[in-house]
C-alpha cells in the first residue's frame, strides 16, 4: 500500500484498468523481479490518458529508469511524441537503451545521461509534457527550469508527490526522509501558490501534482 490512498480503492481502480501485454507486460515483470521502482499501474493510466488527451509533440521526462514509463507514453502517442528522458544511473542507461532498441523506439526516444538538475540548465526547447519522476528530494530545485521549457499549453505530472503520506502528515515522516518531504512541501507550496500556474495535487498512486498555466 502507498499510504496515499486505501488499499481497497488501490486494488479496485487497479481491476478495473487491467493488464498490459506485449512490451509494456515484459518490461512489468522485469521491474517487479528486478525491484525497479516504475510509475504504479493507476498512474500509468492516468499518464495515458493525458497523452491521448493533449497529444503532445514533445514530451521531457525526468528520471528513465529502465525505460517503462517513455515507452508507455510513446506508445500511448502512437510514437507521434518524441520523448527526452533524463537518467543519472549507468545501468539504467544500459537496459533502457537496451529497450528502446530492442523495441524500435530508437526514432522517438532520446535518453540522456546526467543529473536532472544539469541537464535542464542546459536545456532550450520547449515542452508540451513534463513527466517528473526523478529525485524527489530536488523538484524544488527542477522547478524554474521546468517552468521556464514548458509551452504555453503544456502540462507538468510530477510523481510521488504525496511520498508515502509523508507529505501530508508529520506523524509519517521518518527521520532519514525528512529533506525529501520538506523540499516536496516547499515545491508543492511554491507551484501551489503560483500566480501564473494552477496545479491539482491527487492522491493517487504516491501522490501526483498536475500543473498547467492559468488562462
Ligand atoms: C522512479 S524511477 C523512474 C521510473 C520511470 N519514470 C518509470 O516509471 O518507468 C527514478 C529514476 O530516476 C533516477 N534519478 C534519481 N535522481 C536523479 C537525478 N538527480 N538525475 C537523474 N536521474 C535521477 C534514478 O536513478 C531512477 O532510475
Amino acid at each position: 500500500m502507498s499510504g496515499v490512498a486505501y488499499e481497497y480503492m488501490e486494488n479496485y481502480i487497479r481491476s478495473l484498468i487491467g493488464e498490459h501485454d506485449g512490451i509494456l507486460k515484459e518490461m512489468e515483470e522485469y521491474a517487479r523481479l528486478n525491484s525497479v521502482p516504475i510509475v504504479h499501474k493507476e498512474v500509468a493510466r492516468f499518464l495515458e490518458l493525458m497523452i491521448t488527451m493533449k497529444k503532445p509533440l514533445k514530451i521531457l521526462e525526468l528520471g528513465t529508469a529502465i525505460g517503462y514509463s517513455a515507452i508507455l507514453m510513446s506508445l500511448s502517442s502512437h510514437k507521434k511524441s518524441h520523448i527526452t528522458t533524463v537518467e543519472r544511473d549507468k545501468h539504467m542507461i544500459e537496459i533502457a537503451r537496451e529497450n528502446v532498441k530492442k523495441y524500435k523506439f530508437e526514432q522517438h526516444i532520446d535518453i540522456i545521461e546526467g543529473d536532472c538538475l544539469e541537464v535542464l540548465k542546459t536545456m532550450q526547447e520547449q515542452y508540451d509534457f513534463i513527466f517528473m519522476d526523478a529525485g524527489k528530494a530536488h523538484y524544488n530545485h527542477f522547478l524554474p527550469y521546468c517552468l521556464k521549457l514548458l509551452n504555453e499549453e503544456g502540462m507538468i505530472v510530477a510523481d510521488n508527490a504525496l511520498f508515502r503520506g509523508m507529505i501530508a502528515s508529520d506523524e509519517l515522516v521518518k527521520r532519514r526522509k525528512i529533506t525529501i518531504v520538506k523540499r516536496m512541501r516547499e515545491y508543492l507550496n511554491t507551484i501551489s501558490d503560483h500566480d501564473k500556474f494552477i496545479t491539482s495535487i491527487i492522491p493517487m498512486g504516491d501522490g501526483i501534482a498536475v500543473t498547467v498555466r492559468r488562462n
